[in-house]
């Protein structure tokens, strides 16, 4: 069981939990993501590490409701508990000063490249992150990045916070005028795909984190295969970031969209009675949890 020590709404349709799990957090590196299930009948969704303290003890992560799964994970709050969360899993980012890196999060994807910009800049390499969403109301971490950032840019496609253009803009008016070693990108596949088209161009090398779908998360199950380079790889434990200018990323985008009919089904179908599940659940535990601690007190060993 791993208690959510903190939840925070970071927009309407995205959510920080800091999730007690000491172990995990102590062994995680930026990159890495673990897998959760928020209960026994639940199914296996991963999630990127978006932060780690080791002294606390507690993993962040910051997730998008999309679907079934992430939509219960909304419904539940500071004291509840995930029952099972596995990791750290995948191969961690390569970190070395590289010289001047730019990191781009698109949409959640903003969490993932956290971690990352954060190391690449404690170890010497000038960052300019780009940030973007849809619009400002789902943008968020931007003091979080400015802090590990040289230089911070911000774009939106309504332009209701910084620059009214998608991410590869300023990407391009940047690889046109300096040198640039080395680009890291972490968002929608289609927004992956186009910053990969664009550094091409420069001949920057491209590192991408690829969110295919995931079951085991071992590389028992051949769920997350790509292709990289013409070769099957798979995204759990070959990944999850690869060179982007390999990726075939039609295939990915293909793959992701697998499922939606069932996805769909999933989401109508059980939303409210997982729901009321979840309830009685997380109220069995607080009322279990209540008596212990009244037997631990009463008890003559307590204290
Ligand atoms: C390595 C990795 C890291 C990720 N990190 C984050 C993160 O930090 N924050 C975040 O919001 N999302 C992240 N994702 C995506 C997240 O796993 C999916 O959004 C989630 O599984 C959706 O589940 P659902 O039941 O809510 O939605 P569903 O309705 O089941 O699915 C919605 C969409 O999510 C994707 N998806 C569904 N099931 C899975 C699965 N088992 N594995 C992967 N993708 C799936 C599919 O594209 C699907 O169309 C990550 C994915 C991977 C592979
Ligand atoms: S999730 Fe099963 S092989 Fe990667």
């Amino acid at each position: 069981m791993f208690k959510i020590l903190k939840k925070e709404d970071l927009s309407e349709q995205i959510t920080l939990f800091d999730i007690e799990a000491g172990d995990i957090a102590r062994k995680a590196k930026p990159g890495n993501f673990f897998i959760l299930r928020t209960h026994e009948q639940g199914e296996r969704i991963p999630l990127t590490i978006a932060d780690f303290d080791a002294d606390r003890g507690t993993i962040t992560t910051v997730f998008q409701k999309v679907g079934k799964t992430t939509h219960h994970m909304g419904t539940l709050n500071k004291g509840d508990f995930i029952t099972d969360v596995i990791g750290p899993l995948g191969n961690h980012s390569h970190i070395e000063n590289f010289g001047r890196v730019i990191c781009v999060g698109g949409g959640v994807g903003i969490a993932p490249v956290y971690p990352i910009a954060k190391a690449l800049k404690e170890t010497g390499n000038t960052v300019t992150s780009i940030i973007g969403a849809r619009t400002k109301s789902i943008l968020f971490w931007e003091e979080k990045m400015r802090n590990v950032s040289d230089d911070l840019i911000i774009t939106t496609d309504d332009g209701s916070s910084g620059a009214k253009a998608v991410v590869t803009v300023p990407l391009e008016d940047i690889l046109r005028n300096d040198k640039v070693d080395l680009v890291i990108a972490i968002g929608p596949a289609i927004m992956m795909k186009f910053v990969c088209k664009t550094t091409e161009k420069y001949r920057v090398k491209t590192i991408v984190s690829l969110n295919s779908i995931m079951i085991d998360g071992t590389g028992m199950c051949g769920g997350c295969r790509v292709e990289i380079g013409g070769e099957t790889k798979y995204t759990c434990v070959d990944g999850p970031e690869f060179n982007g200018h390999e990726v075939d990323f039609d295939l990915l985008m293909n793959r992701l969209q697998a499922y939606i009919p069932e996805e769909n089904i999933a989401m109508n179908q059980t939303e409210e009675k997982v729901e009321v599940k979840y309830n009685e659940i997380n109220k069995r535990r607080k009322k279990s949890k209540a008596q212990s601690a009244d037997e631990g007190a009463a008890s003559p060993c307590a204290g």
